[in-house]
């Protein structure tokens, strides 16, 4: 288990329970909440098979509603039939054709208002560019844009066909994108020529080439979205100008029904090895998680303008920016730039500016934004605001509580929601017209989840305040189907340590006397940086991929606004220098996997404590890294003495 990173919050007493006026107003009151609550409790797949013919349009009913005979290989809803993309786009045409699909605000500030005629022609008109390019269902596409709603359009399009997509983060780098190519095997890249972040340029187009340059044969077709207007070199066999070729195509595009269970997408996420996992989601139950969880959580409706921060490339992005909202067919905020630029008040500007009601963000951007102090949020009129949403990592109270006065004029339900990219959607969380809120408290689960909290031995701990694995107890509709090309892996890191019905989500998790959850931290070799998973061991593979470097242990240490912060402890080759090489090296792990994975801090060491099985004992290099006192037994080490040399060292 790992130590609580705050151990602040095990005081925090202040409770806030749902505002009447926010409950008067709800689209969700808590009577619906309770009736939610009371069905799932009384019938789980009876519940899930409700929610499912209520909030999804299927071109073939299912009468199957969760088959578990291969567990933990789950298919919910198997013999239904349906399309993403019609759920998002257009089921909503007949009412609201003309409703703001997406307000769309560019690092320079330039507005684009997109209805859902609009974003339903373009998604059409790119679905027949991929068809055209011979793309179609089952297809890996890999996507590596800015946070532009030609990136929605390119998912929605892959959707449309049966294409399974790939959202590469715009941060990573070119080997990260190699390895995800060939991992999916991707037939095509759409990216773009570059774009402006905070007045920066970001060239994608070059780190695509460079990253075809080496193998990927796959890859056939890369399409390229003029967003910059730079030049960039094209290569004519292969890359396709995006605005050229949909401008030849259709706006209408038949959708492409598929199996409930066909994949709709992959995102790469780390784990506790090398290799990034492929986590890929269900069409149909992944929505479902999508739907429920807007209307429930962010109790989104007609009147709402709701802005999730997230990049695309990330699950946040995709589960709430994507897919959910547009389902739901609710007006929202996309934002290509980033929150300092031009000024620290960009972010309370925007809500400001297009009248932003529901706002979820990251714990890492609250706490960035606090230090630049109250009179940025100050300089502007935030009370369209009625709901706020955190995501990605604990919050401390302190930032809870600045969140709520500063942000929320103390008048907005905060909904603390913990989930994951396995998850594909809300598990835990506050409802806003329901829960009595504490800071540092993610509140209980949603109606059908069944998380729970079991020791070592797999037995439920009742104790109030005690620690233990989280895990969810029964499947649930938007859960992981898997890890691409990898099934043993999948069962192996998410059923291996109970049973093949309770999911491991890899956090540890304690829960007060009224049940509410508090989580506490990885429980494997994972360190959560500003709300990204990054696994000790990419890290490493890539420092000892340098010339210089013989051995390197990564570990996390508690950093005030990213939450984590990486820590490599380096042993060189015998005949390198150590002059200069820790800002190289830095560099060179930027380069390899993106500048998040980039270490705060490189310590050169001559011995890491190893047992005498040759495994490094991360935990005390954890300890080391954090200045704790070592309390662990070290007498399984085999050079008990290099942790006191380690922690010299540091000095
Ligand atoms: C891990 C999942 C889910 C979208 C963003 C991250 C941590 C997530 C919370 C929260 C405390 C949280 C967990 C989880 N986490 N939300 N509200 N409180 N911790 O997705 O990259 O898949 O990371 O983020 O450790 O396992 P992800």
């Amino acid at each position: 288990m790992t130590d609580s990173p705050i151990d602040s919050v095990l005081e925090e007493s202040r409770t806030f329970p749902p505002p009447q006026h926010f409950v008067d107003s709800a689209n969700q009151t808590p009577a619906d909440i309770n009736q939610l609550y009371d069905a799932a409790a009384s019938d789980h797949t009876g519940f899930w098979a409700t929610q499912a013919r209520h909030h999804l349009d299927w071109h073939q009913p299912f009468s199957s509603v969760l088959n578990a005979s291969d567990a933990p290989f789950f298919r919910w809803f198997e013999d239904g039939e349906l399309n993403a993309a019609y759920n998002c786009l257009d089921r909503h045409l007949p009412e609201r054709a003309d409703q703001t699909a997406i307000i769309f605000e560019g690092d320079d500030g330039q507005v684009e208002n997109i209805t859902f005629q609009d974003l339903f022609a373009r998604t059409c008109r790119f679905a027949n560019t991929l068809k055209a390019s011979n793309i179609g269902k089952g297809d890996r596409v890999i996507i590596y844009l800015p946070n532009i709603p030609q990136a929605v359009v390119a998912m929605l399009a892959c959707a449309r066909i049966g294409a399974i997509h790939s959202v590469v983060f715009g941060g990573f780098s070119a080997p990260a994108i190699r390895d995800r190519i060939n991992d999916a095997e991707a037939r095509a890249v759409i990216t773009a020529d570059g774009n402006y972040r905070g007045g920066k340029l970001i060239q994608l187009k070059k780190t695509v080439d460079e990253a075809l340059a080496e193998g990927c044969d796959s890859v056939e077709t890369v399409f390229v979205y003029r967003r910059a207007g730079i030049d960039i070199d094209l290569n004519s066999a292969r890359d396709v100008d995006w605005d050229k070729a949909v401008a030849e195509q259709s706006t209408q595009c038949p959708p492409v029904a598929v199996d409930s269970e066909h994949p709709l997408f992959i995102l790469y996420t780390s784990g506790s090895t090398g290799r990034p996992k492929g986590i890929y989601h269900s069409t149909g139950g992944y929505l479902l998680g999508t739907i429920c969880t807007c209307r429930w959580t962010f109790d989104l409706g007609e009147r709402d303008i709701f802005w999730c921060t997230a990049d695309v490339g990330w699950v946040t992005g995709h589960s709430y920016i994507a897919y959910g909202p547009t389902a739901c067919g609710v007006t929202q905020v996309m934002f290509e730039g980033v929150p300092t630029y031009p000024e620290p008040d960009r972010l309370w500007a925007m809500v400001e500016r297009h009248g932003v009601s529901v706002f979820y963000t990251a714990p890492t951007g609250i706490r960035a934004l606090m230090r630049q102090g109250d009179e940025y949020p100050e300089r502007h009129d935030l009370t369209s605001l009625r709901l706020l949403g955190t995501v990605g990592e604990p919050i401390n109270p302190e930032a809870w509580m600045w969140y709520y006065r500063v942000i929320g004029g103390e008048r907005c339900p905060i909904v603390d929601t913990w989930w994951q990219t396995e998850t594909g959607a809300h598990m835990i969380t506050a409802l806003p017209s329901y829960t009595t809120t504490r800071p540092g408290s993610v509140s209980k689960p949603l109606p059908g989840i069944s998380a729970d909290i079991l020791d070592e031995s797999g037995e439920r701990v009742e104790t109030a305040n005690a620690g233990g694995y989280l895990v969810i107890r029964q499947p649930w509709p938007s859960m992981l189907r898997g890890i691409w090309g990898d099934p043993e892996r999948y069962r192996e890191t998410y059923f291996g340590l109970f049973d093949s019905f309770t999911y491991v989500a890899g956090d540890s998790a304690q829960r007060d006397a009224d049940g509410n959850f508090r989580i506490l931290g990885r429980t494997d070799d994972v360190v959560n940086v500003s709300g990204h998973r990054l696994g000790t061991m990419e890290v490493e593979s890539a420092l000892v991929a340098h010339k210089s470097v013989s051995e390197a242990a990564v570990v996390g240490r508690p950093h005030d606004v990213k939450g984590e912060a990486i820590v490599a402890f380096v042993i060189l080759q015998a005949n390198a220098s150590a002059d200069n090489l820790a800002d190289e090296l830095r560099e060179w792990v930027s380069k390899q996997l993106g500048a998040i994975a980039k270490p705060e801090e490189i310590r050169f060491t001559d011995g890491l404590p190893k047992t005498r099985s040759g495994k490094i004992m991360r935990r005390l290099v954890r300890s080391v890294a954090r200045g704790d006192e070592i309390t662990q037994d070290t007498s399984t080490l085999e050079n008990p003495q290099i942790v006191k040399q380690l922690q010299a060292e540091g000095h």
